[in-house]
């Protein structure tokens, strides 16, 4: 069985290519349905919203070619009906999406690819409509073709097939094309006759929503639902939730009677071997493969209703079998369809498409839509209008900004005094700050062989080192070097943490960053050594030669050269130009002056 979606407006020729598709191969239609009446297991997931009296314009279509069942949801292509595109995609194998071939790719093509691509529908069809209007030819065809692969190989879609069509004339709809010689690929109707499917149903987490409990007399109770994903036998150990309750599977029965395996997709009754607390919306999974759970969610959502999102406004979220409050608590950005950058917004439009935080009044037990369309996506519907407001996908918890009530970082087990006290010295951090090529690596070198061979438990970073790795995402303007130091600070602290004297050579040009270093660190821990070596000097040195190309103009914002240095005001330590030896003395000195080596160490 396939599910197929069409995406296009009504001027591209969709009615025209369904038609065609119908009408020349003499289907089997055996039934056509307007609106949701009966096929409750196909939406299930707008089984509230119908419950709401929202109605949906989305006509399902059965029809069955040599032995392949489609399902066809036709959805109104103009803009303002994106939801119903929506509706009929959540479920969808295969998009056919349409463009004119005098028109070429439209910013409601791209709506509808980034659509399919978030909802991730696997296969789409591009078909090329109106080549009779353009004379057949497979330039204006490679050229469509070949601007909707740049854009949707920025996209998430496995497969993506372009077929040129004339749906007026029938060419490459049932029929080959005769004009269209040049395409040797399949019809549109061997595509969908032969394309291989995968099943969309996650079939490894078992997941059972709870639609009602059934309870014909005194000696049975049952749990009905859908299971959503996964699969389930009897004697399995379940939990429920929200309640967290444990039990065991009795049995399980289907339209038929008592099976022994349920699997996703099917609608069951479930008889547990506890009586245990549970309603609509309750969720049952194996206990050892428990959904998510949250009360603030990322999500992706698109926004379908012509009054706009508005944020900490109070929104009905219907997911799985439960309806719950929420708020959207940010917009974090919002998809420039065309471009697909990531823009500032406050609120979403009509149409838009954007992530957003939200926050629910009640945890919600989730799988990320990646991994579960079914536990992972979502609806929201406004409280007073009934209209279901956007179409969501979760991608996962999202972090709480008071989580440092919530998140409790474990205490070290072997505290740094017990390890200052065996090691026989203190940690500390040595911060060395100053020009490229001043020679602070050089000098941490060479005191970090001093401290070893004194039996000091020494840690090295410089920057030029934690460029190539952990910071080798960051460039060099003010902000990047920024972050550059937060995370050097980062693991410096780590490192101090664990005892040791910590060597941290970075230019560190703004005093601003070196002051949050300092921050995180004990008081008197924190030892900054700027290593005072003039500019000219550094230049003359140039050991890396980039002082030249950054003369050059080659090497854009460089210390010294085209970006400024903000030279220390009260270091612990300052070392002028001179022989390294008597660097590394006066470094030696200073940690024993400030207690960090037991005069011990030294000698
Ligand atoms: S910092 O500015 O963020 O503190 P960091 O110490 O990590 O710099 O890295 C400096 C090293 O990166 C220099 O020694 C040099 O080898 C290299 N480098 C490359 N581009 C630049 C630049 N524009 N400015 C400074 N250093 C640069």
């Amino acid at each position: 069985m396939l599910r197929l979606v069409t995406a296009g407006s009504v001027d591209d020729g969709k009615s025209t290519l369904i038609g065609r598709l119908l009408r020349d191969k003499d289907l089997i239609p055996s039934d056509v349905l307007q609106g949701l009446t009966d096929l409750a297991y196909l939406t299930d997931g707008l089984r509230d919203e119908r419950e709401q009296k929202i109605t949906i314009d989305v006509a399902y279509r059965y029809f069955e070619i040599q032995g392949r069942q489609f399902i066809l949801a036709d959805t109104p292509g103009h803009e303002q009906y994106t939801r119903n595109m929506l509706t009929g995609a959540s479920t969808a194998d295969l998009a056919v999406i349409l463009v004119d071939a005098r028109k070429g790719i439209t910013t409601q093509t791209r709506r509808h690819t980034l659509l399919c691509s978030l909802l991730g529908v696997p296969q789409i069809v591009l078909a090329v409509n109106k080549m009779d209007a353009v004379g057949f030819q497979h330039s204006v065809f490679s050229r469509i073709e070949q601007e909707f692969y740049d854009y949707a190989d920025r996209l998430k879609i496995a497969s993506i097939v372009t077929i040129p069509v004339s749906a007026l004339e029938g060419d490459n709809v049932v029929h080959k094309s005769a004009p269209m010689t040049w395409y040797e690929g399949p019809t549109l109707l061997q595509h969908l006759q032969h394309v291989h499917l995968g099943s969309l149903l996650n079939q490894v987490d078992f997941r059972l929503a709870v639609q009602c409990v059934v309870r014909p007399h005194q000696d049975f109770r049952g749990l009905a639902g859908r299971i959503l994903s996964g699969r389930v036998r009897a004697g399995q150990q379940v939990t429920l939730l929200p309640s967290e309750t444990t039990s065991t599977i009795r049995a399980i029965l289907g339209p038929e009677g008592e099976i022994e395996e349920g699997v996703a997709g099917q609608s069951v009754i479930l008889t547990l071997h506890d009586e245990r607390e549970a309603g609509r919306g309750t969720m049952v999974a194996r206990t050892a493969n428990q959904p998510e759970r949250a009360t603030r969610l990322d999500v992706n959502l698109c926004w379908t209703d012509a009054r706009p999102l508005q944020v900490q406004a109070p929104y009905w979220l219907l997911h799985t079998s439960r309806k719950i409050r929420c708020q959207v608590e940010h917009v974090h950005y919002q998809l420039d369809v065309d471009s697909l950058h990531r823009q500032p917004a406050q609120t979403l439009e009509l149409n838009q498409i954007g992530r957003v935080r939200l926050v629910c009044s009640e945890a919600v037990f989730f799988d990320p839509y990646d991994r579960n369309r079914e536990t992972g996506s979502l609806a929201l519907v406004d409280p007073h209008s009934h209209q279901t407001v956007a179409a969501g996908m979760i991608r996962g918890a999202a972090p709480d900004p008071e989580k440092d009530q919530r998140i409790y970082p474990y205490r070290a087990t072997v505290a740094r005094s017990q390890r200052e006290e065996r090691q026989g010295h203190l940690a500390c951090v040595l911060w060395f700050t100053g020009l490229s090529g001043s020679g602070k690596s050089t000098l941490a070198q060479a005191l970090e062989r001093a401290l070893f061979a004194q039996g000091c438990n020494t840690f090295s970073l410089d920057g030029d080192n934690l460029r190539h790795g952990l910071n080798s995402d960051l460039p060099f303007s003010a902000a990047a070097r920024k972050e550059n130091v937060r995370r050097a600070a980062e693991v410096t602290r780590l490192a101090f943490e664990h005892g040791n004297i910590v060597l941290a050579s970075f230019i560190s040009p703004f005093a601003e960053d070196r002051e949050q270093a300092r921050q995180r660190v004990e008081p008197g821990r924190f030892l900054e050594i700027f290593v005072d070596c003039p500019l000219e000097e550094c230049l003359r040195r140039d050991p890396k030669g980039l002082y030249a190309r950054a003369q050059r103009g080659e090497i854009p914002e460089f210390t010294g050269v085209s970006s400024p240095y903000e030279r220390p005001q009260h270091p612990e330590l300052r070392l002028p130009l001179q022989p390294l030896e008597n660097s590394v003395e006066q470094l030696l000195d200073l940690l024993k002056t400030r207690g960090i080596l037991r005069p011990s160490n030294s000698a």
